[in-house]
């Protein structure tokens, strides 16, 4: 099984959402799954310019050069591809969208009604894979999450790829920082390890194991205290420069 990772953090191997990304790709790895990792900050996507060219010019293929290319061709081959973003703003990360608007050279451009709905036909090569969404987010409800699923469920619909299950975690830009407060996170990524080597061996993802990784760490209050305090002492540190 080949999978591909996208990982859209700006933060890159240190953030939240990479810890996440790299426990469920260790169970995929278990599991027997082949796995590459990218990280977009660090790679040239150039935005859509909307022209078409890669339907009607140059079929299957975008005038620009840059890095696409390339992850198209692994996007189009793998049996699953990772979409790993923090929410930003309610929905992905802008570099994660810019990336999603450049695979429409992997359909063509012709409508087809599926599931009573229009569509466009993938192109032969492309891998009618699964997809699977990493997200953390740093405020603490699990809704916070429901724009970008939604998204990522239509993105699937659109693009002829099956939605394979959303790994979430709330505040998620505290994951790195749990340890030292001696709050114990080893549960959320074993459950995220599962969930990967459940993919890779069964071919789908346990709600069981999706509810494991988005369960509740701390109560609400006393989280927004501790993370208020942070706020409060970096700008009082800020102030206090010489
Ligand atoms: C521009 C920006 C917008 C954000 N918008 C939201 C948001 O709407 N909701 C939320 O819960 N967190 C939001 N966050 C917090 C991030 O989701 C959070 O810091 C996350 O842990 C970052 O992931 P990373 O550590 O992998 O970079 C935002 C952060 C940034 C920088």
């Amino acid at each position: 099984m080949n999978v591909t990772a996208l990982n859209s953090s700006p933060n890159l191997e240190k953030g939240g959402t990479a810890l996440l990304l790299e426990a469920f790709l260790e169970g995929m790895k278990r599991g027997g799954a082949e796995t590459e990792t990218y990280y977009l900050y660090q790679m040239d996507i150039k935005p859509c310019r909307g022209c078409f060219r890669c339907w009607f010019e140059t079929p299957g293929h975008c005038f620009q050069k840059d890095d696409v290319q390339m992850l198209l061709e692994k996007i189009a081959a793998s049996d699953v591809v990772v979409l790993a973003s923090p929410v930003y703003v309610d929905g992905m990360t802008g570099v994660m969208k810019t990336l999603i608007d450049r695979m429409i050279p992997l359909v063509e451009a012709f409508f087809q009604v599926s599931d009573n709905h229009c569509r466009h036909p993938l192109r032969e090569h492309v891998v009618p894979g699964k997809v699977v969404l990493v997200s953390v987010c740093g405020f603490t409800e699990v809704d916070n999450f429901d724009p970008l699923i939604a998204h990522v469920k239509a993105i699937c619909k659109n693009m002829g790829q099956q939605f394979a299950g959303a790994l979430v975690r709330p505040y998620g830009s505290s994951l790195p920082h749990f340890e030292k407060y001696g709050i114990s996170i080893d549960h959320i990524f074993e459950a995220a390890r599962q969930a990967g080597y459940q993919l890779a061996k069964e071919g789908k993802i346990s709600e069981e194991f999706l509810e494991q990784v988005k369960s509740e760490l701390v109560p609400r209050e006393q989280y927004i205290k501790v993370v208020n305090d942070r706020f409060q002492r970096l700008l009082d540190s800020r102030n206090s420069a010489p």
